[in-house]
């Protein structure tokens, strides 16, 4: 049997599946923790990698491996490969002023975001890397200064697994950094130093099977791949199948022909990891706004569940915006979360979990909207990621998206992707190899547009807070 790793280092934990190459069975797998935070120091990443191996019974066998991971975390090395300083990741909302001042460089307002679009397919949010340089550069200029390459987690992890040769990077983590275009395949220097100061060096990009190094034991490393492109190849969506991924992001893409050229900022352009490009729209507030939920109403997941359960389909006009961590999508970085609608019928904790899995099915549902507005066809919705573990989730999930929603079997899909991909370098051919994947569950239900409608008004009274 000819094995292959697949590897998900994830904004929470890490994840190493080892299956086999040709029928994508899984053989062993591991799993470790990662700090809680926006800032992180890569080291953390690499310990709970070294931990997951072990837990999956190492990597001596394998003969292929890739690694997926969190998208944009800023990671700065030094002259000597030192890591500068902790990694700030996608999640963190510190370079939201060094968005907006990117955007004024190329322009301002509408023009500015149309140059950015023009130039690398997505406009700047406090989420991509480049503006994170940027808040470096003005921040911590000393830190700055002793910057001499920038990478993504996932390059990060595998130029350590390889013995710290080459960086490299693919298609899909590069689209995300706003100095690499999906549509030409090319840097954007200029970019690179416009938003740092001065130029610095970067990971090649390499196509959907290149190889960016070697393991101890001889084995190719895979180019990896952004977790949502990998979700994707791991999750098998078929065209016309959306993926909306309900982990510490809210993710909803497709993988596509065309290149969305979307100046609000809301779909990015990136590219996925089969040579194609990957349309998305990524919420801040996911998986999460259930935890808070829970939190809140002192009970567990299934509690929870039960209790959105037995509300009535839009909680008789109690809506939560659940912008827990400030939003990236719609753009308000600095906003708040809201409840609207409190009366002394809506004020249990039945009405309140309703509104919590409503208000955060809604704001992926506005995705998915921006999706089909920006070209991409939608079929059917393939769910995945913590969030689909919810049975109101499952449940309430179609009323509001107004397609069939396929639940495959819980898994790690991102770390499946990454092992999809580790098997295709390891067997060649020009397309990944078929793996059968287990039947979903499929859930239908009459959409019910009241909900849409009232998130909407109470969605559009939740302003940005200036600075924060
Ligand atoms: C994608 C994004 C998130 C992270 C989370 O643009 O920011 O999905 O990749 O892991």
């Amino acid at each position: 049997m000819t094995l292959v790793a697949g590897i998900d280092s994830s904004t929470q934990s890490c994840k190493v599946v080892i299956r086999d190459a040709e029928t994508g069975k899984l053989v062993r797998q591991g799993r470790a923790s990662h700090p809680d935070g926006t800032e992180v120091h890569p080291h953390a990443w690499w310990d709970a990698l070294q931990q997951a191996i072990a837990e999956a019974g190492g990597l001596d066998d394998v003969a292929a491996a890739s690694v997926a991971g969190q998208q944009h975390g800023m990671v700065v090395l030094d002259e000597a490969g030192e890591v500068v300083r902790p990694a700030l990741l996608w999640n963190d909302t510190r370079s939201a002023g060094a968005a907006a001042d990117l955007i004024d460089d190329l322009g301002g307002g509408d023009a500015g975001r149309r140059a950015w679009v023009d130039a690398v397919g997505i406009t700047p949010v406090a989420s991509f890397t480049l503006t994170k340089l940027r808040w470096l550069a003005r921040h911590e200029p000393e830190n700055a200064a002793r910057v001499a390459s920038v990478c993504l987690p996932h390059d990060w992890l595998t130029w350590k697994l390889g013995g710290k040769q080459k960086l490299f990077t693919d298609r899909s983590d590069a689209s995300g950094t706003l100095y690499w275009s999906a549509k030409t395949n090319e840097y954007r220097h200029d970019l690179l130093e416009l938003g740092f100061g001065r130029r610095i060096a970067v990971p090649e990009v390499l196509g959907p099977t290149g190889i960016a190094g070697h393991l101890p034991n001889g084995a190719p490393l895979g180019p990896g791949a952004g977790d949502n492109a990998a979700a994707g190849l791991g999750a098998g969506a078929l065209p016309g199948d959306v993926v909306i991924s309900i982990g510490t992001s809210g993710t909803v893409f497709v993988s596509s022909d065309v290149s969305p050229e979307d100046p609000s900022g809301a779909v990015s352009g990136f590219a996925d990891c089969t040579g194609r490009f990957l349309p998305i729209v990524v919420t801040l507030n996911a998986a999460r706004v259930l935890d808070a939920a829970a939190k809140l109403l002192n009970v567990s997941h299934e509690e929870l569940s039960r209790l959105a359960l037995t509300a009535p389909a839009g909680a008789d006009g109690l809506v939560l915006v659940p912008y827990l961590e400030g939003e990236r999508t719609p753009n308000r970085p600095n906003a708040t979360g809201a409840v609207h609608g409190l009366t002394l019928q809506t004020s249990d904790p039945a009405h309140f979990a309703r509104a919590a899995v409503e208000g955060m099915l809604c704001a992926l549902a506005d995705g998915l909207d921006a999706l089909v507005t920006h070209g991409a066809t939608a079929n059917r919705i393939v769910l995945v990621g913590g969030g689909a573990r919810s049975e109101a989730v499952r449940k309430i999930a179609p009323a509001l998206f107004g397609l069939p929603v396929l639940v495959p079997p819980p898994g790690e899909y991102v770390a499946d992707g990454a092992a999809r991909q580790a098997a295709w370098v390891a067997l060649g051919g020009a397309t990944p190899p078929q793996w059968s994947a287990e039947t979903p569950e499929v859930y239908e239900t009459t959409p019910v547009p009241l909900i849409r409608e009232q998130y909407a008004q109470a969605r559009d009274r939740v302003v940005d807070r200036p600075g924060g």
